[in-house]
């Protein structure tokens, strides 16, 4: 099966397959060649071009040729931070927080994570699975072209097995790439033998000694992931995760510094992580010890907006000559919606990034968050054929600029067209 698109107004991102990320000054580059083709070979990226130079097609079989004229072509989003695995919407909790409620004090009252591990306990693999497809499906819709998925409304051994057998049957079941993250230390769960919530000290033993070797030894998630805040898990017990998990061959993630400065960024460096997000409360020395590893900070614009939490400081991030990822946060409590064109246009609008920085950090960089930057994250030869056809746009700035709108006609997934809005 072969793909030829032709007529392309601006091939955007594409290199020669050698980046693994960008940083600093790099991330304001996004190399496009405008009215270029694209060939696609089963479920590769074949070759492109400029038009001018395109030597017409000598094999017309099995060959399909799309007319791109005045669109753009991307790499699909690598969206590398999302908790899509859930069942029960929390609007009530977000009609609280209109009504002054924070985030905080609802998780106190028993909303908040452990509202959604509640309902999880009571759905089949089942539920879980019809729903997270639906929302994978609506995401490909928006341009997503690789996801990662997080456990963590589980709590206990038996629930968060569930999810991350979820995670593993939607793998199975989905054309994108699918990477898995075992959250279990995302809040401390109710003691079903008290009634009460568990003591820190008996659910890390649970964690460690319970969850992790038993998802290990049934090779369930890829990574590891803590929510490293007050009231849920310290500096210290993080890196005891992360060292844990590492044995067992698991690269950690942090959820690190979101509502407050609590150590998760230097327990990711210390614990060699993938990379970590949120970062509303990185502070200066945060940023200068990210400098000196492959640690990927991570920005999440939908739970920063949905919460109305203070900016991350994405600009003093890049500017300090670090790489930046975005990602969406997808979950039913701080970010009901995995719509990268949105978590861009956000991060444009409110952190002052670039258009050329918002879609590096949503497509190659993001692809290293989620270490997939050898195959995805840029139209290069050789890469996989995850990429999506704009609609009539004029440039790729329109992308931050129309927001709220979805700039996606054609997604293509390896090789195969998958949706034609
Ligand atoms: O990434 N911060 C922790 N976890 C999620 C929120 C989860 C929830 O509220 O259900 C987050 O924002
Ligand atoms: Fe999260």
């Amino acid at each position: 099966m072969k793909l030829l698109i032709k007529n392309i107004k601006s091939l955007v991102q594409a290199d020669d397959g050698s980046r693994q990320k960008v940083s600093g000054a790099e991330m304001k580059i996004l190399p496009c060649l405008n009215d270029a083709w694209l060939a696609i070979e089963d479920d590769k990226i074949a070759d492109f071009g400029k038009m001018e130079n395109f030597s017409g097609i000598s094999d017309w079989t099995n060959l399909q040729v799309i007319d791109a004229t005045d669109k753009l072509v991307l790499p699909c989003w690598c969206d590398s931070h999302t908790h899509l695995v859930y069942t029960g919407s929390r609007e009530s909790e977000f009609v609280d927080r209109v009504n002054g409620l924070t985030y905080e004090e609802i998780a106190k009252r028993g909303g908040g994570i452990l509202n959604s591990a509640k309902k999880l306990a009571e759905a089949t693999e089942d539920e879980l699975f019809d729903s997270a497809m639906k929302r994978i499906h609506e995401v490909i819709l928006q341009g997503t072209g690789a996801i990662e998925i997080k456990s963590g409304y589980g709590l206990t051994l038996e629930a968060e097995l569930k999810m991350l057998r979820v995670i593993k049957r939607i793998k199975e079941n989905t054309p994108i790439p699918v990477k898995a993250t075992f959250l279990g230390a995302h809040a401390v769960p109710i003691d079903a033998s008290t009634g009460l919530s568990m003591t820190k000290q008996k659910y890390m033993e649970l964690l460690i000694n319970e969850m992790l070797p038993r998802i290990a030894k049934e090779k369930l998630a890829d990574y590891c992931d803590v929510f490293c805040e007050q009231n849920y898990f310290t500096k210290a017990e993080t890196i005891r995760i992360l060292t844990e998990a590492n044995k067992y061959g698991m690269k950690g993630k942090v959820h690190a510094e979101q509502l407050s400065h609590s150590g998760g960024v230097e327990a990711g460096i210390e614990c060699n992580a993938l990379s970590v997000d949120h970062l509303e409360f990185v502070n200066d020395k945060d940023i200068q010890l990210l400098k000196k590893s492959d640690v990927m900070p991570t920005i999440l614009p939908g739970a920063q907006y949905f919460l109305c939490l203070q900016y991350p400081p994405a600009r003093k991030i890049i500017d300090a000559g670090l790489p930046l990822a975005i990602s969406s946060d997808y979950n039913p409590g701080s970010s009901p919606s995995g719509n990268m064109n949105f978590m861009i246009s956000h991060a444009c609008v409110h952190y002052k990034l670039t258009p050329e920085e918002a879609i590096n950090a949503a497509t190659i960089n993001a692809a290293y968050a989620m270490g997939l930057s050898k195959t995805h994250g840029s139209i290069a030869v050789g890469k996989q054929a995850n990429i999506f056809i704009t609609k009539e746009i004029p440039n790729y700035s329109f992308i931050p600029y129309s927001f709220a709108n979805n700039p996606v006609e054609t997604v293509i997934i390896n090789g195969q067209l998958i949706v034609d809005n």
